[in-house]
Order: C-alpha cells, then structure tokens, then sequence
C-alpha cells in the first residue's frame, strides 16, 4: 500500500494553487511532476559541480563524468540491458527515434516494408514517412478497433519477408492501451524485422526488460517518469547499434579526424556528438531511483485502483463517452460530452484548478478514426488521489451544466 499523503509531500508543486483553487494535475502523460530528491539533483549539479564532461583532466569534470556515467548504469540496470554502452542518452524520445530512423535510411532498400500502428503518436510516424520518402520503402499500418487496441490477426497478415522495421508504442498516450509488445516483437522476428518499441507513456508505469522482450530498439524521455525534459534514452542491442551510422556529427563522437577521414568513436560516444544534458542525465539517474524507491508493483496497482475509480465516476455523468476501453490499459482516461468542443472543457476545468490535456494529442489517425476533432485526456499518476478525481469528476459535472 502507498503512504499517497507522504508521497504527495515529496512534490512540492502538489500543494500550490491554480485559478483560487488546489491545483489538481491531471496531465501526468504529458509530462510529469518533479519531486524534490530530483530537484536538489538538479541544483546541486549546478551549486557544485557544474563542468563539461569526458574531457577535462580537471576534478570538476572529472566528478561531473563520473555521475554522468553512474546515470548511464542506473538507467543500464532499471531495464536490464546487457552493456551501459546500449544506453543512448538523447533529448528525448523523438530524438532516439529519429536517430534509429535516420540510421536506416542507409540500410533500407526500395520496396522494403515498415510497419507503424495505428495507434501512435505522430514522432513515431512522420519519421518513418520521412524514412520512407527517402529510402522509398513502404509505410504499412496496423489497424485499431472501436475498444482502441491494435487488430493482431491483421498485424499478422502485414507481416512478409519484405518487413525490415516494425515500430509500436508500448502505451497509447491518447487512450492508455497497453499493446501486446512481446507478442509483436516475437512475431516480427520471426520475419527478420526490427522491432523498436516507444516506451515513453509506459515507463511512468511499468519497469520493461529489454533482454526479456528480446525487444531491437526501446525509446524514453525522462520527463514522464519524474525527471526533467530534454533528456530521454535509446536503448539499442550493440549489434544493432554499430550497424547504424552516426546521427550527428561533432565534438565527442569521433575517434580521429583529419580533412580527409574521420573515424567513429566507440558505443555510447558515437551517437552522442556535443555537450550533453549532463545535468539532465545525472536527474534522469536519480528519477528512476526515486520511482524504484516508491516501487513499480505498488504504483501499478494504485494507478489501477485510480483508474478504475475515475472510469465508473466520470461514466455515471450522461452524455460522456470514453475512448479507450482496451482489456488492458493505464491510467489514461480519453473522453468527451456530448455536444461539447474539448476545448472548452478543459479551459472551465482549469479555471477549477483541474489540469487536463484537450486536442489531439499528436495523434490525428486516432481521432480520424473515431471521427472527433479531439479528447479531454485526465491522465493520473501514483501521487493522484480519488478526492482530486471528485474534483474532476464535479468540473465537469459543471462544465456541462455551463455549456449545454
Ligand atoms: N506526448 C505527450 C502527450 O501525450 C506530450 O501529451
């Protein structure tokens, strides 16, 4: 059982107030909340041992080094890769993906097939489209159903020796489904695919294995699971990862380099041209210890509890209608009021002190297939209560009274 009232006291931003009123965050998938073991993380980098890393011989760049490097280990042990050096520190997750996706493009040939599902958030299908243009190999999607979960006899019929890539989000950020991963991954490799998961709405919620999945490639970006943003991970499997060129060139990337040729440096360093994120990548580090600390069985569990909660709430007001009713999903809840722009629930919600995502959530095929411009997205981390979703649930209770 989690102490929610300890654990809310960790997160000083939980008791400020919004518009007059106790400020409810509920767009935990956008991004989430910092606690104050990362914060100090953060100021004491910059209090005592603000310096480049990997290239002074000086103590400050030294220590700054070390912890840089000690992030990498404690991100290389949370999802159990086999090498430190599979670990890619990135900006993000868009940043890993398009570092895999540019990687291909010299190694796809016209007519070979990429496989995206419909349920994905746009930074994991422009870059494949950009892939695609240039390479000329073929988009392929696997389709949805009404409940927002992925068509897998259909998944199953796409796949063919022309499959080179498959890519799927481990969660759905518009609906919260949890997509059968291991299922896809051993299915794509039975055809030789690689198979890259997008792991950015699943971290915050579970610790996924990459040696157990067996999973090619597994993007994240730390600032959903209680880090900052502008950092985030590529793991890769080593094969895989010298097999792919460089994605920038720059300082730190290089072994050698003269005007006529430069050679690479070794994994990690070869993908990770220019000063870094230090400071971010050493919060990274201690944003996973803080979730460890709280526990991934524990914060399952709760958010399930959170879930469920919040779905028989907010289903007993009439006219609301959620979209996301997969067998197996996380704490996302997607819906709208019958009648109502998104939009215009979430500016009342806020002025109630109730934060929401409203729009598209970067997913435009998902809201094409259920034909609506947009969603209201409340999406509930471990440190969320049932009393703040009272207080969602009374918002737009009033939301629509207002606006119907
Ligand atoms: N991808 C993030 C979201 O779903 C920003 O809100």
């Amino acid at each position: 059982m989690l102490d929610i009232k300890t654990i809310r006291k960790d997160f000083p931003i939980l008791s400020r107030q919004v518009n007059g009123k106790p400020l409810v965050y509920f767009d935990n998938a956008a991004t989430s909340q910092t606690p104050q073991h990362v914060i100090d993380v953060i100021v004491d980098y910059y209090s005592s041992y603000n310096a480049n890393i990997h290239r002074g011989v000086h103590s400050l760049s030294q220590e700054a080094t070390d912890k840089y490097e000690a992030a990498r280990h404690t991100i290389q042990k949370h999802f159990n890769a086999k090498h430190s050096h599979e670990i890619i520190l990135t900006s993000g997750t868009t940043h890993s993906i398009n570092l895999v996706a540019n990687g291909f493009s010299a190694l796809l040939n016209k007519g070979d097939e990429i496989i995206v599902s419909a349920l994905e958030h746009h930074s994991n299908i422009v870059p494949w489209q950009m892939l695609c243009e240039k390479t000329e190999a073929v988009l392929k999607v696997i389709p949805m159903n009404q409940d927002g979960e992925l068509v897998m006899a259909e998944f199953e019929k796409l796949l063919s020796k022309n499959t080179k890539l498959v890519f799927v989000n481990h969660i759905s950020n518009a609906l919260g489904t949890i997509n059968p991963i291991a299922d896809i991954i051993t299915k794509a490799h039975a055809f030789g695919a690689a198979v890259l998961i997008d792991g950015a709405q699943a971290c915050p919620h579970i610790r996924p294995n990459v040696q157990e999945l067996d999973v090619d490639f597994y993007v994240t970006s730390a600032h959903k699971m209680c880090g900052p943003t502008g950092v985030g991970m590529l793991y890769g499997k080593e094969a895989w990862l010298n097999k792919l060129p460089p994605y920038q060139g720059g300082g730190e990337m290089i072994a050698d380099v003269t005007f006529e040729k430069t050679t690479y440096a070794d994994l990690p360093h070869k993908f990770e041209a220019g000063t870094p994120n230090i400071c971010g990548g050493i919060a990274f580090g201690a944003a996973i210890d803080y979730m460890n600390s709280i526990g991934f069985d524990q914060i399952a569990a709760y958010e399930n509890e959170l879930l469920n909660y919040g779905t028989e709430q907010l289903l007993s007001i009439e006219g609301l209608k959620i979209y996301g009713t997969a067998t197996h999903k996380t704490s996302v809840i997607s819906f709208n009021l019958n009648g109502i722009h998104p939009y215009d629930v979430g500016t009342i919600l806020d002025k109630m002190g109730v934060a929401v995502r409203t729009g598209h959530h970067c997913t435009q095929p998902i809201m094409d297939f259920y034909n609506i411009p947009g969603t209201v997205r409340a999406s509930f981390a471990f440190y969320n209560t049932k009393s703040e979703i009272d207080a969602l649930v009374n918002g737009v209770r009033k939301a629509q009274m207002m606006l119907s």
